[in-house]
């Protein structure tokens, strides 16, 4: 098997792993979440950060999707509250400027008390 067979298959392989783990059900007990859990996601406008708010609101979550550029993320954040995602807001955060930062978390802190998941790579 070639090189691009070869990740071929595997990328499949992880996609049918994944496939699965989502079928997995959580029980109450387990489900420490709730819609009050608030998840902040820098670079949510696209890419895995983008998915990940999709998944997290998925899973009933409350999630702050943050963008470099505030238009692109309320465009961004659209799609997923007209897919069903009402619990997803939107804010401007750009993790290497401290105005930006400051100016974030005043607002979080101000409409959610802070956050309790924070995902940023
Ligand atoms: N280790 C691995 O195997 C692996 C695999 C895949 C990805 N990654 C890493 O995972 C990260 C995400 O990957 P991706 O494919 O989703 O990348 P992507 O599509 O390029 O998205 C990156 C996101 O980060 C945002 N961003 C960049 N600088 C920022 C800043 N200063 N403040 C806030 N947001 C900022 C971008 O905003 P804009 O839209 O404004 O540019 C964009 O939303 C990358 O760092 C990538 O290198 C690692």
């Amino acid at each position: 098997m070639g090189h691009k067979e070869k990740s071929k298959d595997l990328k499949e392989k992880r996609l049918q792993q994944i496939s699965l783990l989502r079928t997995i059900p959580y029980s109450d007990h387990q489900r420490w979440w709730s819609k009050e859990t608030v998840a902040v996601v820098t670079g949510g406008n696209r890419g895995i950060g983008f998915e990940i708010c999709r998944q997290l609101a998925g899973h009933g979550v409350t999630v702050v999707l943050t963008s470099r550029d505030e238009s692109v993320g309320v465009e961004s954040a659209k799609v997923l509250q007209e897919g069903g995602f009402t619990e997803v807001a939107c804010h401007q955060l750009d993790i290497l400027d401290p105005s930006s930062i400051n100016q974030f978390a005043e607002w979080l802190k101000e409409n959610y008390g802070g956050l309790d998941i924070l995902v940023s790579f």
